[in-house]
């Protein structure tokens, strides 16, 4: 369980800035080189593409740099990755449907599930929100990416 793919739409809001708070949190941990954490969209809106200004400048007021280049989902990265993280139900639906995931569920749990506040569900798309949207998403992730890691570690179940 130690190579992990964030997933959500576009891949220049949500999942690279997950993938960000992971990478900053293992290394906080001295736990780099243990885990691998990488990023992608269900959507090809974006590829080639850095994240989302937006998105740079809230992590970058909340102590976290981002740098990602935006690529879309393959098949492949049901082999290359151990835990694969939708963000929200609508990518899930759409990495099952595109892609037949039948044999490769067991890889696939919302984002949110490792969320200590709140009933889990979706991390919502910021796109066409509010600095305050950006901040929320913030909060839901670093929460949920700590929380993440202690359930990757074995500290809790
Ligand atoms: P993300 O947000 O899925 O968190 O990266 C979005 C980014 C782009 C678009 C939608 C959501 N878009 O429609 O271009």
């Amino acid at each position: 369980m130690n190579r992990i793919l964030f997933v959500c739409l576009g891949n220049i809001c949500r999942s690279p800035l997950a993938e960000a708070l992971f990478l900053q949190e293992i290394e906080r941990l001295g736990l780099d080189g243990k885990y691998e954490g990488a990023s992608c969209g269900t959507a090809n809106y974006h590829v080639g593409d850095p994240p989302d200004p937006r998105t740079i400048r809230n992590a970058l007021m909340n102590g976290t740099t981002i740098t990602h280049v935006g690529r879309q989902f393959e098949e492949e990265d049901f082999k290359r990755f151990d835990l694969i993280l939708p963000m929200d139900v609508s990518n899930r639906t759409h990495i099952f449907r595109m892609y037949g995931a039948d044999s490769q569920r067991h890889k696939i749990k919302l984002m949110r599930t490792f969320d200590v506040i709140g009933t889990g569900g979706d991390v919502p798309d910021p796109f066409n929100g509010s600095e305050e949207n950006f901040q929320e998403v913030y909060d839901i992730l670093s929460r949920s990416v700590r929380n993440l890691v202690r359930v990757l570690e074995g500290d809790i179940d």
